[in-house]
């Protein structure tokens, strides 16, 4: 294992350790500490508990962690972010989505500027507005209230106030809202069937506002929009644009004062707290979105002052890192026992995948071991009738992060949460510690072919952070988000990567420009791709009605 890791000392100590117990099981930890709980979870503030006792991990193991962590210096890099530092070097910029959610009457200076006092006069523009959108005194042309809100946004523009709309259903007031991403005109045909032009108003929310999925929805709809009505005052009351490119919104047609601004320090997949999240605070209210913000705000204060020992995301970051180097492990699982968070997981796989899927270090060398791993998972109970059963038996090393809420915001039929925490508890207490009394009647009997029993063993060890909320509100959202948030920052130092830019995306979008040019052209391409692709295209030309 020649690599950066090697020359940490903490590293190498970890090493050993893992030789030691990587054969060791979950149960045997417990049996020989009665106070593991107690020692493996953290209970943050009444809102959540943490529990990361059921690990392949045993006290020198968490104890060499939190060295390396120290040793790698983590705190220094939290101080960089925190202060403004310009952390996302490759694009030189700072990442401060953290000061959208401090105390407003806070100060925050970035070049000897107050940034806060921008932030809350953003802040204002989208109070102002949804107050007025929610209380029906704004109206659309025709003078009526208005009844939705179409979000054209993709990736981080789309997923984060997706997923908070989701997770806050309860908190909702009467708007509708919808969010359209992708190209497909499936997409755009099945909202414009649900909504009346006259009663929505439309966000083209884009960082950027060059993203090619979002303007061509854009675009599209601008030209329905007209068509159908024929007057240009029309468009101007009803399409917003937010975004960091004021020019390029302005030329789209955007009156001045519909455009809410992304500062150009807030990452895409980092923006939900911004006014990318306008959609949310539209659908629940100023005061819930500023409850949100707060949430987020009580994270990022324990994040950036508590010691490592009880720093929740840098322990996650530093169990992530411990399965993915030592264990290989390929995978992590995002199971969600709320239905609420059903577009949790999707949310992850951006953030986490997006920022440390990356193979060049800081220093500009190549990387010689795994940095994301692939984020997958889904809504618990319903995974637990499809794929738990590789979880539970197949031969692959999967480490699980279960997350719940002890009390929703529903009490009819509350006997079904009841269910669905034991199964919460259930699922995570199988996995770690198998059956073992199935084990001992195996080990009596003689294999012999039709031994039932072994097909029925499970051998557990499979190791889940438990992440139990208190209850399901704002507040609560805020924390979870930022929790992950700070996780996958942590981890991004520990594997010397820079989290914060996305150069991966970048081909793709090329190619699909030249590609679109020649599709356009419906004549016989002269020009030679590779003999898929240009075979694949062919078929197109052939088949394309
Ligand atoms: O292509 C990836 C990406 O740049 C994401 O990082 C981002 O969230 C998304 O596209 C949308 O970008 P924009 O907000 O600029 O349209």
């Amino acid at each position: 294992m020649k690599n950066y890791f090697n020359k940490k000392k903490y590293f190498n100590i970890l090493y050993k350790n893992f030789k030691k117990i990587k054969n060791f099981h979950i149960k045997d930890f417990f049996l020989n500490d009665k106070k593991r709980f107690n020692k493996f979870s953290i209970n943050f503030m009444d809102i959540m508990i943490f529990d990361y006792s059921k690990n392949i991990m045993n006290d020198n193991t968490i104890k060499f962690l939190l060295k390396f962590a120290e040793e790698i210096k983590i705190k220094k890099e939290i101080e960089k972010m925190f202060s403004g530092k310009k952390i996302n070097k490759t694009e030189n910029n700072s990442v401060l989505h953290i000061a959208l959610r401090k105390d407003f009457n806070s100060n925050f200076f970035l070049n000897k500027k107050n940034i806060m006092i921008e932030i809350k006069k953003c802040l204002k523009k989208m109070k102002n507005f949804s107050k007025n959108v929610i209380n029906g005194t704004f109206r659309g042309f025709t003078n009526k209230k208005i009844t939705d809100v179409v979000n054209i946004g993709i990736g981080g523009s789309e997923l984060g106030p997706k997923m908070v709309n989701s997770a806050l259903k309860d908190y909702r007031n009467h708007l509708k809202v919808h969010y359209l991403s992708n190209i497909d005109n499936n997409n755009l045909i099945d909202i414009l069937n649900k909504i009346n032009l006259e009663t929505s108003i439309f966000f083209i929310v884009s960082k950027t506002f060059t993203t090619y999925e979002t303007i061509k929805n854009a675009k599209s709809i601008k030209k329905y929009f007209n068509k159908k009505f024929n007057k240009k005052k029309f468009f101007s009351k009803h399409f917003y644009a937010i975004s960091n490119n004021k020019n390029k919104a302005i030329e789209f047609g955007i009156n001045k004062k519909n455009i809410f601004k992304i500062f150009n320090w807030t990452g895409g997949r980092y923006s939900v707290w911004s006014s990318v999240g306008l959609s949310i605070m539209l659908s629940i209210g100023y005061k819930n979105f500023k409850k949100f913000l707060y949430g987020a705000n009580k994270m990022d204060n324990h994040f950036y002052k508590t010691p490592y020992n009880k720093n929740i995301p840098i322990i996650l970051s530093l169990i992530s890192f411990w399965y993915n180097i030592f264990f290989n492990a390929e995978t992590e699982a995002i199971l969600t026992y709320s239905n609420r968070l059903n577009k949790f997981t999707k949310y992850i796989q951006q953030l986490n995948m997006e920022s440390n899927g990356k193979n060049v270090d800081k220093n500009g060398k190549k990387i010689f071991y795994n940095t994301s791993q692939i984020i997958w998972g889904g809504v618990g109970t319903n995974c637990q009738h499809s794929f738990f059963q590789l979880l539970h038996q197949g031969t692959r090393f999967i480490p699980c992060d279960f997350i719940s809420f002890i009390n929703n915001n529903n009490d009819f039929f509350h006997e079904h949460n009841i269910n669905l925490l034991s199964n919460f508890f259930a699922q995570t207490k199988a996995l770690a510690f198998g059956n073992s009394s199935i084990k001992k009647n195996i080990k009596k009997k003689k294999y012999f072919k039709n031994n039932l029993n072994l097909y029925k063993n499970f051998f557990g060890n499979v190791p889940s952070n438990s992440i139990l909320f208190k209850n399901i509100n704002p507040e609560s959202i805020g924390v979870l988000l930022s929790m992950y948030e700070h996780k996958i920052f942590s981890q991004g130092i520990i594997l010397n990567i820079f989290s914060f830019d996305q150069w991966g995306v970048e081909l793709g979008k090329n190619l699909s420009d030249i590609i679109y040019k020649h599709l356009k052209k419906n004549k016989k391409i002269n020009h030679k791709y590779d003999s898929s692709t240009d075979g694949l295209i062919k078929y197109y030309k052939k088949w394309k009605k």
